[in-house]
């Protein structure tokens, strides 16, 4: 998917050269999770816990993590030391929720004995490239960052002369991208400031320019930038469909090991035989696990699935009694034939015109 939109932050934090950047003597470190994956045991790495993740993970490869409503950062680390002879540097997709958010690609990275990372604000803004200027050492980050954003190292071309240090303890400019006037007169103290535009979409080269007056004795010195993309949202699952089948998931045993996440986005990573239909709002419309060995029982919120045509269960090791499908409106076919379910079939079910309905013959109609 390529980005539809650059959103470029600019920070702008012209710290005189003489006043050194201060931070609260005892910085509480970041909140969030901070998982090692693979690692057996938890470790503190300069000054951040890192826990294993064998509680988040299933099948080796999906996490689960219970966040709160609202804004959160997602970063993500990889390192392939080429352990298999490194002819096939690994790339698959990262999903988040029901977002395709990215391709991981570590060739690159691999080729240059790199680690790859990636970040995103979910939902919505994805980080492109957070530089320092100036500083040619390693990555910045926490503590000197107490988000422990990281900041990577960027090699400018200033004049020297740039960074002389103010008689005065701010530094006045203009701005202009590409040529277009974007701020004008932007006074910066050692209290930084923050200005931004809602509607400057960027591609390509950007030419970022900042002109101090005629009478300034220093130009501005850009300390360090952020770009962030906005990642273009596709539709997104009925949340009552999204717990039903969460709670599907629960009651079944053995469920299909990829029934986490979203059922039904990206389209690309449905769960095993589920299928949906829809756009902006998108909803289950079948059930297909014939002969796949399931056991459990079906939970009444099977009939809040009202977008259902077919639910066909039949040859699995299904028990308890079938749960009241009167809503199904849409239901066109309810296989459930060869399993270990007990009772009678709802009154409901029975006769309806146009149903195939196919139980085990131990139902007596
Ligand atoms: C991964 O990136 C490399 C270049 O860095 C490229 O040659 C390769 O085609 C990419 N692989 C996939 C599957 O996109
Ligand atoms: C810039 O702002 C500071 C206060 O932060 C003020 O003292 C100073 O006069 C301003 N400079 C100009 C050129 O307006
Ligand atoms: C399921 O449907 C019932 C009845 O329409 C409703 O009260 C309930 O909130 C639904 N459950 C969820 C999780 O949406
Ligand atoms: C990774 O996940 C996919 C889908 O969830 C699954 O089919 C595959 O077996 C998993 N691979 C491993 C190594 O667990």
């Amino acid at each position: 998917m390529m980005p539809l939109s650059i959103l470029l932050v600019l920070l702008l934090l012209c710290l005189l050269t003489s006043i050194p950047p201060s931070f609260p003597d005892a910085i509480s470190p970041p909140r969030g999770y901070f998982i090692n994956c693979g690692a057996s045991k938890e470790e503190t790495l300069s000054g951040i816990r890192w826990t294993s993740d064998g509680e988040f993970i299933s099948v080796g490869n999906v996490s689960e993590i219970k966040v709160t409503e609202g804004k959160y950062l997602v970063r993500t680390t990889y390192y392939y030391g080429g352990f298999d002879g490194g002819s096939e540097p690994p790339v698959f997709d990262q999903i988040i929720g029901g977002m395709r958010w990215s391709t991981v690609n570590t060739s690159a990275n691999y080729a240059n004995g790199l680690t790859s990372y990636y970040e995103i604000i979910v939902y919505a803004l994805s980080t492109i490239a957070r530089h320092c200027f100036g500083s040619s050492d390693q990555i910045m980050s926490y503590p000197d960052d107490p988000f422990n954003r990281y900041w990577e190292p960027f090699k400018d071309e200033n004049p020297v002369d740039n960074r002389s240090p103010s008689p005065f303890s701010w530094r006045m400019f203009d701005v202009s991208v590409n040529g277009k006037a974007f701020y004008k007169g932007l006074n910066v103290s050692t209290a930084g400031v923050m200005v931004f535009g809602t509607q400057w979409p960027l591609s390509g080269q950007t030419q970022i320019t900042l002109t101090p007056p005629g009478n300034s004795p220093v130009g501005p010195v850009i300390n360090a930038g952020e770009i962030l993309q906005a990642v273009p949202l596709g539709g997104r699952t009925l949340p009552r469909d999204v717990i039903a089948m969460e709670e599907l998931a629960r009651r079944f045993d053995n469920p299909p090991p990829d029934w986490r996440g979203d059922p039904c986005l990206p389209s690309s990573y449905l769960w095993t035989g589920v299928y949906c239909m829809g756009s902006d709002i998108v909803r289950v419309v079948k059930l297909d696990l014939t002969d796949h060995g399931i056991s459990g029982t079906l939970p009444d919120i099977i009939a809040n699935l009202t977008a259902l045509t077919h639910i066909w269960l039949g040859g699995n090791k299904l028990s308890g009694s079938i749960p009241d499908m009167t809503n199904l409106n849409n239901l066109v076919s309810l296989l459930l034939q060869e399993n270990k379910l007990t009772g009678k079939a709802p009154e409901s079910l029975r006769g309806r015109s146009g149903l195939d309905l196919q139980l085990s013959p131990v139902f007596n109609f």
